[in-house]
């Protein structure tokens, strides 16, 4: 089976799933965007109201200026990068992920990291940080750092753009700037493989 056959499999069984009650109240499963690239994924936290309307993770404003940051350097979603999040079903009013949900949609995250072996894994915001790395500490203190992933991979912890879009200053040190640091030294590597 290739991997695109792999993956589609798995969605198809995502799309019946019922493991915790946000099956019932999505209107779509986010299951993942992008291409299916072993040398880029980003795992986010869960869809949002458009992303549930639409079946595609990151489309609204955060998922714009994440596609303006990624371009930046000359990637895309189109070509590049494989994105999906932690929860494939929206939280009622967005509200943060439980540690039910999480435990219970880890299995299609898990799934997806297995079939594709991403080289580079980018954890973007907390939900993600704290899913994939047994670490207490805050997204502000390990962004930018790379950490040991599964089947060998990196991973590293960087800014939500939700964040980004409350934080306006472009300044040196905000959290703009650094996002902009971090997206240049993804690159490096992106390149380096
Ligand atoms: N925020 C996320 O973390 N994921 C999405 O798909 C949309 C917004």
């Amino acid at each position: 089976m290739s991997v695109e056959e792999e993956l589609k499999e798995i969605k198809e069984l995502c799309e019946l799933c019922n493991n915790c009650s946000l099956g019932e109240t999505r209107t779509n499963i986010v299951f993942s965007d992008g291409v299916p690239n072993h040398k880029l994924m980003l795992i986010g936290e869960a869809p949002g109201y458009n992303e549930d309307m639409q079946g595609k993770p990151f489309v609204g404003k955060a998922g714009q200026l994440l596609d303006k940051i990624f371009e930046s350097v000359g990637l895309s979603r189109e070509k590049d990068i494989y994105i999906c999040n932690t929860l494939k079903c929206r939280p009622p009013n967005n509200r943060d992920p439980l540690p039910e949900e999480k435990e219970a949609c880890r299995a299609f995250l898990d799934a997806q990291i297995e079939i594709l072996k991403p080289k580079i894994i980018l954890l973007c915001g907390k939900v993600a940080l704290t899913s994939m790395l047994n670490t207490s500490s805050g997204i502000t203190k390990v962004r930018g750092q790379w950490f040991e992933g599964p089947y060998g991979s990196l991973m590293m912890p960087i800014f939500h753009p939700s964040y980004l879009l409350r934080n306006e200053s472009h300044e040196k040190g905000s959290p703009k700037w650094l996002m902009w640091q971090d997206i240049k030294e993804v690159k490096r590597v992106y390149d380096s493989l």
